[in-house]
C-alpha cells in the first residue's frame, strides 16, 4: 500500500509575523515531509513513491484580530491579508516548501465547519445553555476568553488568559479565572446571561472514543497519553461541555440558525486544515472526499504543548462524531518550546531572535534547520538556543566534517582526471565504503537513519549520519590526497581516493538532505545527479551509480558561522546611546545652521524661522491617551502607541522612543500627538500622527529623547494652544 500523508503544522494567528518558534516548528514538519517524500512505497510488487501533501494556513477569526483591524482602521479581511502577504519571505527563507498556504476565513472552511457541526447537531452533541458571560461594563461589550485575564484557576499563574493556561497548559472557562479583568479597561467584567452553543464532550460517548482513541499503541506520545488521560479522569467525569459560540461582534464564521452567534475560533481553526488541504485539492484536480475515504490516508499534525487540549480533545472527538473518515489514521506530534540560553524568549531581555534578522544578516538557513535538527527528538520537551553551541555545532559538523570532503577531494578530479571519476575500485576502497555505510553490527546505516527520520528522532540520524563523515575523514587522512597528488606515479591512487570520498560524500548528501534541501541541490548539480531518493541509499546503490561518471565543477557549499553574527542576531535593547528615532518623533529642527557648540552644557540648538499665529494655528495638537504600547518586531527603534484622542476610535501611531522607554512605562499615560499630520505609511504600518517629545540636537553627546506629559487634569481630545 502507498502511504498517502497529509500533514500540516499549527496554524498561526494573523495578527503577526512569525517568530522564531513558528519557524522551528516549520523546520521540524518540513524535514519530516522531505524525508518522506523520498520514500517509495512498495504496491504489487512495484515501488511508487509516497503521496505526501503539507498545508498550512493563517488562522485569522477571533476578537484579538477583530480588534487589532479595528485600531488600524481597516477591515479584519485587511488586516489578515497583510499579515498573509508577509509569510511567504518567511517559508521561502527557511526552505518551508508548504504545498499549500490558504486561510480560515475561506468558503471551504465555512462549509467544512458547518458540516462538522450540522453532522455533531445530528448526532445530539450540541447543546445549548443560557450561560453568564463576562461583559466589559466599560466597553460594552461581552468579552472574548482573550479579552480577559486573571489566574490559573489549576495552577495559579498570573495573567493567563480565559480560554487556556500558558504555563500548565489547562483549558477551562474564562469565568474559571481567579481574579479576572478586561484587558482593554481593567475593568472586573461583569456577568450577563447569554445563550450560548456547546459540544457535549461529557456525553459518554466521548469518553469511549477518546479514552480508545488516545491509547492506540503508537498514536500519541507516552507523555501526552498520560497528561490527556488525567484530563478525561478514571470515568469521563473530568469532561466539561465545550462553549463554541461567541456572541456578535465577532470576526468569524455564523453558527447555522444561530443569528447573531458565531462560532469560537477554536472550532473553526483545526478545520482549516482540511479546508487548506481542500482548497489545494481543487487547484490539483485531486478528489479530497475519495482521498479522505482511501485507508492509506494518514493525518498528521505537528503542534506545540501549548495548544494540546484543543487537539487532543475537541478535535478529534469532533472529527469522529461528524464522521471525519481518517480518525483511525490520525496523530498528533507535539513539540516543546525553543527557549534561549535555558530561558523562555524575551524582546526585553534581549533573548528574542528575529528570522528576519536572522536572513537579513546573510546567516545560512540550513544551518539553523541543521542545529534545530540535532537537537531535536520525538520526546515534548523544550530546544535551546544557544549562541555558542549553534557556532560549535555547524562548524564542526556541517563545515569540519561535510563539506570539508568535497572541499578537500573535488578540485583533484577537476583538475588531474577532467571531472571523470575512477571507474572501479579496489577492495580496498569498497572496504571502506562499507566501513562507512554500514554500523558496527554489519546493519546499512541508511536503513536505521530512516527509522529515525521516521520517528523524528532527527537528532539520532544526524548523530549517525556524522559518523559516516567521521569514517569518510579518517579514509581522507590516511590517505592524503593532497601528498599523493604530488607525485605522478600515484595518480590511480589519487583518483580512487577521490572517487570514494565523493562517493560517500554523495551518501552522505543523500541522508542530510531532508534538513539541507538547498545544499543538497547544489550538490546534486555539481555532481550531475537526477532527484535523488533513499533507493539511493546503501552499499550497492553507492557506488555503482557513481563509477567512471563525469561530475561538474566544485562550487562553494556552505561557509562556516562566523560567532561576530550571534551577537548580532539577538534584539539585544539598546543603550541608552544608541541612535534615536529616524522617525516623526519630534517636530525636526527647522533651522538650516548647524548647532554650534553641541554637546557643551550650555548651548542649545539655533532657533527656528520666525513664524505668525496663523502658522502655528495650522499644527492641531491634540492630548493623547496612552491605550497601548507595544514592540515593534523588527525595528530597534520603534514602540507602536495605540492613542485614544477623545475621536470614539483609536489611532496606530508609530514613535521612535524604544531606547528610551519600555511599553508598560507608557500604558495609560497622556502625550501630545500632531493630530493633523498626514498619515503615513511605514514599513510596519500607517501611523496616523505624530507624538512629541524632546531631543538635543547633538544625538551623539545626548542620545536621550523624552516624551511630552502633560500635567494633570488635561483629557484625551483636549486642543494645545
Ligand atoms: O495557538 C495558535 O497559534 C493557534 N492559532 C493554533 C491553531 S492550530 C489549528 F487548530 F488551527
Ligand atoms: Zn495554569
Amino acid at each position: 500500500m502507498t502511504r498517502k500523508l497529509f500533514v500540516t503544522t499549527a496554524l498561526p494567528y494573523a495578527n503577526a509575523a512569525f517568530h522564531i518558534g513558528h519557524m522551528m516548528e516549520y523546520i521540524q514538519a518540513d524535514i519530516w515531509v522531505r524525508f518522506q517524500r523520498m520514500q517509495r512505497d512498495g504496491v504489487d510488487g512495484e515501488y511508487r513513491p509516497r503521496e505526501v501533501h503539507f498545508v498550512g494556513a493563517d488562522d485569522t477569526h477571533g476578537t484579538p484580530i477583530m480588534i487589532a483591524a479595528e485600531k488600524e482602521g481597516i477591515t479584519p479581511q485587511e488586516f489578515v491579508a497583510k499579515i498573509a502577504a508577509g509569510r511567504a519571505q518567511y517559508l521561502d527563507g527557511f526552505h518551508i516548501a508548504f504545498d499549500n498556504w490558504y486561510s480560515t476565513d475561506s468558503p471551504e472552511n465555512v462549509e467544512l465547519s458547518q458540516g462538522i457541526y450540522r453532522k455533531l447537531r445530528d448526532n445530539g452533541l450540541i447543546q445549548t445553555k443560557t450561560v453568564d458571560r463576562f461583559f466589559d461594563p466599560v466597553k460594552g461589550m461581552f468579552l472574548a476568553d482573550r479579552n480577559i485575564k486573571g489566574e490559573c484557576p489549576k495552577c495559579g499563574a498570573k495573567d493567563q488568559y480565559g480560554d487556556n493556561c500558558e504555563v500548565c497548559g489547562a483549558a477551562y472557562q474564562p469565568t474559571d479565572l481567579v481574579n479576572p479583568y478586561s484587558v482593554f479597561t481593567n475593568a472586573t467584567p461583569v456577568l450577563k446571561p447569554s445563550e450560548q452553543y456547546f459540544f457535549k464532550l461529557s456525553d459518554p460517548r466521548c469518553f469511549e472514543f477518546l479514552r480508545d482513541w488516545l491509547n492506540t499503541p503508537g498514536r500519541l506520545q507516552p507523555e501526552m497519553v498520560n497528561k490527556v488521560s488525567e484530563w478525561l479522569g478514571e470515568a469521563g467525569e473530568k469532561l466539561a461541555d465545550w462553549d463554541i459560540s461567541r456572541d456578535a461582534p465577532y470576526f468569524g464564521i455564523p453558527i447555522p440558525d444561530a443569528p447573531g452567534k458565531f462560532f469560537y475560533v477554536w472550532l473553526d481553526a483545526p478545520v482549516g486544515y482540511l479546508a487548506s488541504l481542500k482548497n489545494y485539492f481543487g487547484k490539483q484536480g485531486i478528489d479530497y472526499d475519495a482521498f479522505l475515504r482511501d485507508p492509506a490516508a494518514e493525518q498528521i499534525h505537528f503542534i506545540g504543548k501549548d495548544i494540546v487540549s484543543f487537539h487532543l480533545l475537541f478535535w478529534p472527538a469532533m472529527l469522529k462524531f461528524a464522521g471525519h473518515p481518517v480518525i483511525d489514521n490520525l496523530k498528533v506530534n507535539v513539540h516543546g518550546h525553543l527557549t534561549v540560553n535555558n530561558e523562555k524568549m524575551s524582546k526585553s531581555r534581549g533573548t528574542g531572535i528575529s528570522p528576519l534578522r536572522y536572513l537579513n544578516l546573510g546567516m545560512n538557513p540550513e544551518w539553523l534547520r541543521y542545529y534545530i535538527a540535532f537537537k531535536l527528538n520525538s520526546k515534548v520537551e523544550d530546544l535551546d538556543f544557544t549562541g555558542e553551541d549553534f557556532v560549535a555545532r555547524v562548524n564542526s559538523d556541517l563545515i569540519g566534517k561535510y563539506v570539508n570532503i568535497a572541499s578537500r577531494c573535488a578540485g583533484f578530479i577537476a583538475k588531474k582526471f577532467d571531472g571523470k571519476l575512477a571507474g572501479e575500485l579496489s577492495h580496498h576502497a569498497h572496504d571502506w565504503i562499507k566501513r562507512a555505510l554500514t554500523n558496527a553490527e554489519g546493519h546499512v546505516r541508511a536503513d536505521a537513519i530512516a527509522l529515525s527520520y521516521e520517528n523524528r528522532e532527527f537528532g539520532k540520524a544526524l548523530r549517525e549520519i556524522m559518523e559516516i563523515a567521521d569514517v569518510t575523514n579518517q579514509y581522507v587522512d590516511e590517505n592524503k590526497p593532497w601528498v599523493l597528488a604530488k607525485d605522478e606515479t600515484k595518480l590511480a591512487e589519487l583518483h580512487e581516493v577521490c572517487t570514494t570520498a565523493l562517493i560517500l560524500f554523495r551518501q552522505l548528501t543523500i541522508l542530510l538532505s531532508p534538513v539541507l534541501p538547498g545544499v543538497a541541490a547544489n550538490v546534486r548539480a555539481f555532481l550531475n545527479d537526477g532527484a535523488l531518493t533513499w533507493a539511493d541509499t546503501g552499499l550497492e546503490a553507492a557506488s555503482s551509480a557513481m563509477l567512471g561518471r563525469t561530475i561538474g565543477a566544485y562550487t562553494h557549499l556552505m561557509t562556516r558561522v562566523d560567532a561576530k553574527m550571534i551577537d548580532e542576531l539577538f534584539d539585544a535593547p539598546k543603550p541608552a546611546a544608541a541612535a534615536p528615532a529616524a522617525n516623526p518623533v519630534s517636530a525636526a529642527p527647522v533651522s538650516a545652521a548647524p548647532a554650534t557648540g553641541a554637546g557643551s552644557d550650555t548651548s542649545i540648538e539655533p532657533l527656528a524661522a520666525e513664524i505668525k499665529i496663523d502658522d502655528f494655528a495650522k499644527i492641531d495638537l491634540r492630548i493623547a491617551k496612552i491605550v497601548n504600547c507595544e514592540h515593534v518586531e523588527g525595528s530597534d527603534k520603534l514602540l507602536r502607541l495605540t492613542l485614544d484622542v477623545g475621536e470614539g476610535r483609536h489611532r496606530n501611531v508609530f514613535s521612535g522612543i524604544k531606547s528610551m522607554y519600555q511599553p508598560a512605562d507608557l500604558v495609560g499615560k497622556l502625550t501630545v500627538l500632531v493630530a493633523n499630520l498626514a498619515p503615513r505609511k511605514m514599513k510596519f504600518g500607517i501611523s496616523e500622527g505624530m507624538v512629541l517629545a524632546a531631543s538635543a540636537a547633538d544625538e551623539k553627546a545626548n542620545p536621550g529623547i523624552y516624551i511630552l506629559n502633560p500635567w494633570p487634569g488635561a483629557e484625551p481630545g483636549m486642543r494645545i494652544r
